[in-house]
């Protein structure tokens, strides 16, 4: 069985999903939900589900990323875990960080990647005149957004859309992503799918 320890910054409604998916003949258990913000309202709902959690706030840090990384991944080993979930963490990773755990470490982005790296993806792609956005799980590399793609689902662009309905749409078929994508690389599965 392989442990799973998820990063979050947030409401956490991914990590909920990773760990409710993770039961039965699902070949990982959730071992850690770990923020960057004490105040995340994902902690309290891991915890509510059974599930050890921690925080590390950055801001003690002051700018400091080598000494906030360290104390965060002084909890991450502790718990053991064989694949790392970025979901919804906002904290950019250093490449030493990103090394440690190269290869078991995936992350979920608002956008049908290559296309809009970084931020404001939905907005983004209205003000491209796009017909279609999305979201992808990959593997997370030194390069921002940049690892190798695992799986992604597409989500058609609607006439009336503003950058908050299409987010809404888009997190529905996140919710439906990623985990299918940490089933399949928990197994060992490592070819690029869609929903
Ligand atoms: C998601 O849209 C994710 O793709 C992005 O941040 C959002 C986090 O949502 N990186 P949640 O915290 O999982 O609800």
């Amino acid at each position: 069985m392989k442990r799973v320890a998820i990063l979050i910054s947030g409401g956490g409604s991914n990590m909920v999903k990773l760990v409710e998916s993770m039961t039965g003949d699902h070949p990982a258990r959730a071992c850690l939900v770990a923020s960057n913000d004490p105040e995340a309202g994902g902690l309290k709902k891991a915890a509510e589900m059974g599930i050890a959690t921690a925080a590390v706030d950055h801001r003690l840090f002051k700018g400091d990323r080598e000494a906030f990384e360290a104390a965060l991944r002084e909890h991450i080993d502790a718990s053991q875990p064989d694949i790392l979930c970025l979901a919804g963490f906002m904290r950019i990773l250093t490449p030493s960080f990103i090394e440690a755990y190269q290869g078991r470490m995936l992350n979920i982005h608002p956008s049908l990647l290559p296309k809009y790296k970084g931020l404001n993806t939905h907005q983004r792609a209205l003000d491209a005149g796009d017909t279609e956005a999305g979201c992808t799980v990959h593997e997370v590399t030194p390069a921002l957004d940049d690892g190798p793609i695992l799986g992604q689902a597409r989500v058609p662009i609607e006439a009336e859309d503003t950058a908050e309905t299409l987010a809404a749409r888009v997190l529905v078929q996140e919710h439906r992503l990623y985990p299918e994508a940490l089933r399949r690389f928990a197994a060992g599965e490592r070819s690029k799918f869609e929903l």
